[in-house]
């Protein structure tokens, strides 16, 4: 029998129990450092690293040291199939980061959301009907959250890999409204019964009505909306896991599931802000309207040559870059990097406007330019670019169009209007590198390509702004 160390509510504390909750408590600091870390470019590599070691401490003592209510170390008792368990998951996810382009991510890092939420919906279904469960307000809400947390996000994965289609009509908001209604009701219906664990089959009727809702909200997010419910659906996994870690009194997923939930919770209302949208409008779907085409099509648009092109910037005093999904899907990162420098060398002043929705998942130009050596300095927010517009002899637009589409500014049934732009169109020049008149995620058309101060460079952006270097050292 090992020793006790303290008796605290009847509960016995041993050594193991005192070794496991410390373990818990470097696991947590491990987190914050990571967390730490990750905020910036540089440091971001270092902090996942430090945050997986925390993680991996957390799983080695729970599976030795963490005990049931009765003192029985369950971790051992079922280590073999524990093992074979993480043996499967592990060796799937390797394959799977190996596979993976990098254009990928943020369908992948759906997919992975939406296993947190179903392992979490699992939990509140499995441990419902325990009899030593005390705490079936906190199950119940784990079930509801991670429950919307899996279908969500196996709906945003369908989206962002365009396997899913759009499904809007006003009436959806009013059925939302319902659902959420529907869950409320039955949740509080079930912990009002005298024997509430009598009522399994209420509770797999709230699983489905859940589940329904996850779908419901998602399918009709159209126009440049999904960055917002992305990061939602992040925080609501991180949520659903933080209850699940109450139901087995486990600090390590308590902690764990706290900081992903607050750190998707600030992302998604940064994400409102730099979207003009309200958090409620997001709860209850249907924002941002479908894809329908409206802006100003038609039109001609002018295109620019190679040689043109070279003369205009190497002459130019000052150039911004803003990069969008296709630098990503055309990996022009490193080429984007020696136009700066070869354009610095000829006194140009080069800087790169980043919107906070550019490419396909938070961060992503931030990380793409980081990979090519860019200096962070040079990487401006869209607020304090806008202001330096005006003063721009070039805006390189590389890859980017919804971002910089003036019908968020001014076409009123737009379905990104209202959504902050960088305002590209105010720089005296701008020069647009795409490989043809495709349309961005919004899939509407973009009245800055006809604008008169616009240029297009038709290409894959790699190889336009590599015929562009080669241009401008002849220059
Ligand atoms: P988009 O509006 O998606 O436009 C990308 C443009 O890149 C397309 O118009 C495409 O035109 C061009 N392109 C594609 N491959 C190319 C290549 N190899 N070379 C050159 N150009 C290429 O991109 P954006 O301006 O970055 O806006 C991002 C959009 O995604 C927003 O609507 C945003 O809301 C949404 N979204 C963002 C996130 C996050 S968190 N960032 C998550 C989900 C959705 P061509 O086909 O003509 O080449």
């Amino acid at each position: 029998m090992e020793k006790i160390l303290h008796t605290f509510n009847g509960m016995e504390f041993t050594v193991g129990h005192a070794i496991l909750e410390f373990s818990y408590l470097i696991a947590a600091i491990l987190f914050v450092w990571g967390l730490k870390l990750l905020s910036h470019p540089e440091t971001a590599r270092k902090g996942n690293i430090w945050a997986a070691v925390g993680m991996i401490l957390a799983m080695i003592t729970t599976l030795f040291l963490h005990e049931d209510e009765n003192g029985a170390r369950i971790g051992l008792m079922n280590m073999v199939v524990i093992i074979i368990t993480i043996g499967i998951g592990g060796a799937i996810g390797l394959v799977i980061s190996k596979r993976v382009k990098m254009t990928a991510m943020p369908e992948l890092v759906s997919f992975f959301n939406a296993t947190g939420g179903a392992a979490s919906a699992l939990v509140g279904l499995l441990e419902f009907g325990n009899p030593g469960n005390e705490s079936l307000l906190v199950t119940l809400l784990g079930l509801i959250i991670g429950s919307i947390a899996f279908s969500g996000s196996l709906i945003a994965y369908g989206k962002l890999s365009g396997k899913v289609g759009g499904l809007s009509a006003g009436f959806m908001k009013y059925v939302n409204i319902l659902l959420l209604m529907g869950v409320i009701v039955l949740t509080v219906y079930i912990l009002l019964q005298p024997d509430p664990q009598a009522y399994v089959y209420l509770v797999y009727l709230l699983f489905g009505v859940s589940l329904l809702y996850g779908i419901l909200f998602v399918m009709p997010i159209g126009g440049a909306d999904m960055p917002v419910v992305i990061s939602l659906l992040n925080s609501l996994t991180g949520i659903a896991a933080a209850m699940a870690g109450f139901i087995y009194h486990n600090l390590a997923m308590i902690l764990g599931g706290i900081f992903v939930g607050a750190a998707g919770s600030i992302l998604t209302l940064l994400m409102c802000k730099a979207m003009n949208r309200s958090l409620w409008n997001v709860i209850l779907g249907g924002f941002g309207g479908g894809s329908s085409a409206i802006g100003e099509e038609g039109g001609t648009v002018k295109e620019i040559t190679l040689s043109d092109a070279a003369v205009l910037l190497a002459y130019s005093q000052k150039v911004v870059v803003v990069p969008g999904y296709g630098l990503a899907v055309a990996q022009a990162q490193h080429i984007t990097h020696e136009l700066e420098k070869v354009l610095e060398d000829k006194g140009v002043q080069v800087k790169y406007g980043i919107h906070p929705v550019a490419g396909r998942m938070p961060g992503h130009m931030n990380v793409l330019l980081a990979e090519a050596d860019v200096s962070y300095d040079k990487l401006v927010e869209m607020e304090e670019i806008n202001k330096e517009m005006a003063g721009t002899d070039v805006v390189i637009v590389v890859g980017a169009n919804d971002v910089v589409n003036p019908a968020a500014n001014e076409t009123s049934g737009s379905p990104i209007y209202g959504m902050p732009i960088i305002n590209a169109a105010e720089a005296k020049n701008v020069i647009v590198m795409k490989r043809g008149m495709g349309k961005g995620y919004a899939g509407i058309e973009n009245p800055l390509f006809y604008r008169d101060n616009t240029r297009m460079l038709f290409g894959n952006a790699k190889d336009s702004i590599q015929k562009l270097v080669g241009e401008i050292n002849t220059l």
